[in-house]
């Protein structure tokens, strides 16, 4: 069980949310829901302790615990993923260690011994000698082949690590299971495959996601931050989209209905406010409208980025032509004799498994990357932009967004310009101000949308 207790959390004068009290139980799967910058992943790191609230208190058994999915894909390069993946669970992992230390000693004393038998007794309890077994199941589902168990970190792809990251947060049953995003980087069959696991997963499960289908698939209950508050429901995402809309429609009739109250008392009080014989109605009619008027409806957080591409000229008809394309990368081929046409009104989503085939073919089209062989070539009328998935090190300043957006606008570069630009992807006033670091997830994708 992890519980909430008025947990409130602001960042200056911006109140994310307010007095929070919720419990979260064992045997159900909690999905994390709400706008890009609500303060989902905030949240998951009050309830992890790697951040602070405001006010308020998270409320643990000290027995449980609790497991993250790590953000930080750089954290764990000097281990192996067998390494990385057993770390998930600490105790284990450090048991582990001063077991080895102990037999790999010259000198093995009878305290030695002592201590070995100790450590024997715990590591069994812990299941120690399931781990590597345990680890390497794992991997499997998540697509990381077995060869891979004795790799170091450093020498992995970074679709790879999020897997082994994933892996590290699921291996050795938590208790308590927070998951940023998990199927961000996945590709369908794996999340097919997560999902399966997610649902068997008899512990607490709190995950974030903006995916309906998987939250659908694994839900039990919904929980979203909005109007500076998180509230929860039980149900899976599309009973919670009914409910809600359910809800808002009747929050808009109330209001329908407030707004032909007043304009009635109104009528009323302007008529007869002259009137000595109605003057004391009037009033209090007008202390009614006052009182109608202050029920405001709270704001929801929940707003959409306007984004326009208004072509310098008229696309013509061919927008890009691939001719017998080949790459490789690290010696390895990747493309081999790839050819594409690209004709305007295509639109073309690539799929497969192999993400570095995908990447490397962007990279390339978008000028990132030299092709081994063949040629590509953009239509005349065409101006392309790039919008890369891995934006993380674009953010790595602490220049705020204004400045951070300055030296990519094509055009202008003038204060105005930019403001007017971020305010349609929502950053207005001070949120404008913020350093690019603290940007959120779907923040930075915003912030990266081409100009
Ligand atoms: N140190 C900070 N100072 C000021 N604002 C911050 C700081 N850290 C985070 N924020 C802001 O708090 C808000 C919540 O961020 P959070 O990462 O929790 O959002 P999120 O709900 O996970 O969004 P997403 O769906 O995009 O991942 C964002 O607007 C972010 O810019
Ligand atoms: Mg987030």
């Amino acid at each position: 069980m992890i519980a909430t207790s008025n947990l409130t959390l602001s960042f200056g004068p911006r109140v994310l949310f307010k007095d929070v009290n919720l419990k979260f139980l064992p045997g159900h799967c909690y999905g994390l829901i709400g706008a890009n910058g609500a303060g989902k992943s905030t949240f998951l790191k009050i309830l992890s302790g790697q951040l602070e609230a405001t006010s308020g208190e998270v409320v643990t058994d000290p027995k449980d615990r609790i497991a993250v999915l790590q953000q930080d894909q750089f954290a764990f390069d000097e281990f192996t993923v067998s390494e990385t993946v057993i770390m998930g669970h600490q105790r284990l992992y450090d048991l582990m260690q001063e077991r080895d230390a102990l037999y790999s000693k010259a000198d093995f004393s009878d305290e030695d011994g002592v201590r070995a038998a100790e450590l024997e007794t715990e590591f069994a309890d812990l299941n120690g000698y399931d781990a590597e077994s345990e680890a390497a199941t794992l991997l499997k589902g998540l697509g990381i082949d077995e060869s891979f168990l004795a790799r170091k970190m450093g020498e992995l792809e970074a679709m790879q690590k999020v897997r082994v990251l994933l892996a590290q947060a699921m291996f050795g049953n938590p208790d308590i299971l927070l998951l940023d995003e998990p199927t961000n980087q996945l590709d369908l069959k794996t999340i097919r495959w997560l999902e399966d696991y997610l649902m068997r997963f008899n512990n607490t499960l709190i995950v974030v996601s903006h995916d309906r289908h998987f939250l659908n698939n694994v839900c039990t209950h919904i929980v979203d931050i909005d109007f500076n508050q998180i509230r929860m429901y039980v149900g899976n995402y599309e009973f919670w989209y009914e409910a809600s809309q359910l809800a808002l429609q009747q929050r808009k009739n109330e209001s329908k209905k407030r707004e032909e109250k007043i304009k009635e008392l109104e009528a009323f009080v302007r008529r007869f406010s002259a009137n000595v014989a109605k003057a004391r109605q009037a009033t209090s009619r007008k202390k009614l409208i006052d009182k109608l008027t202050v029920d405001e409806l709270p704001t929801s957080s929940r707003r959409f980025p306007y984004v326009g591409f208004a072509p310098e000229r008229p696309c013509g008809k061919v927008v890009l032509r691939v001719q017998d394309l080949s790459a490789n990368v690290d010696g390895e081929p990747v493309l081999s004799h790839f050819n594409l046409e690209v004709n305007q009104g295509d639109k073309i989503a690539f799929i497969g498994e192999n993400d570095l085939v995908k990447t490397t073919l962007f990279e390339i089209l978008a000028g990132e990357m030299e092709a081994g062989n063949g040629r590509y070539e953009w239509g005349t009328t065409i101006t392309m932009s790039y919008f890369p998935k891995e934006n993380s090190h674009y953010f790595d300043t602490d220049d705020n967004i204004i400045d951070w957006l300055r030296p990519f606008s094509p055009t202008e570069d003038s204060d105005t310009f930019i403001r007017g630009y971020l305010g349609r992807m929502l950053f207005s006033g001070e949120e404008a101000l913020k350093p690019a670091r603290v940007l959120s997830g779907g923040e930075k994708c915003a912030a990266c949308w081409p100009a």
